[in-house]
């Protein structure tokens, strides 16, 4: 039986579809207008993180240790105290002892060698041993000549020679740096 009722080729609206067009262009508009109003913030934020984004050296730098005189008289290596101020990203601090260094006197007139304190092996202090004279790491055995090579033990290379300048008269500075342990070859430690 045929309908009698009008027939109309007007389609009903897709609502779904609409709806799901109009939330996509909401996101867009919000994930736009959120970009913009960063933007102003974005170089403030720069600057207040550039200390973290520096790459600096803790050591590098050239440090006063003392003087040829106070090591006048003596022919074997005396340990002191490398002083320094630390800096962190966005703060400097006053001098403190920052690491340990042997001075070995070479003569009358000759600035000294320096060694780092620190054992290439995993870090531990070495200790000169007068009676034998060999510097002798306590953690693991390690033993170096007083030239710094290494004499026996598990460290992979001898100890850390630093550069040693004389400056004015007599003072006996080094240029003080750090390298990574357990390493045969030095790496120079940056942070
Ligand atoms: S830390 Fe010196 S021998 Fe291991």
């Amino acid at each position: 039986m045929e309908s009698n009722a009008p027939q109309s080729d007007h389609q009903p609206p897709t609502c779904c579809g609409e709806k799901r067009r109009g939330l996509v262009k909401g996101l867009l508009a919000a994930a736009i207008g959120g970009f913009v109003a960063l933007f102003p913030f974005v170089p403030g934020l720069l600057v207040v993180t550039s200390p973290l984004r520096k790459k600096r050296k803790l050591g590098g730098q050239m440090i006063r240790i003392t003087t040829l005189g106070a090591l006048a008289g003596s022919k074997q290596p005396r340990r002191f105290q490398v002083i320094a101020s630390r800096r962190d990203a966005w703060n400097k601090y006053p001098p403190e002892p920052i690491a340990g260094v042997y001075l070995a006197p070479q003569g009358e007139g000759k600035p000294p060698r320096a060694f780092s304190v620190t054992c290439p092996h995993l870090g531990c202090a070495v200790d000169y041993n007068g009676d034998t004279d060999e510097y002798q790491c306590p953690c693991h055995t390690s033993a170096f000549a007083s030239g710094g090579e290494t004499l026996y033990g598990p460290s992979p290379r001898g100890l850390d020679e630093l550069a040693v300048e004389i400056r004015g008269e007599d003072e006996v500075w080094i240029d003080y740096k750090r390298f990574e342990v357990g390493k045969s070859k030095r790496i120079e430690i940056s942070s």
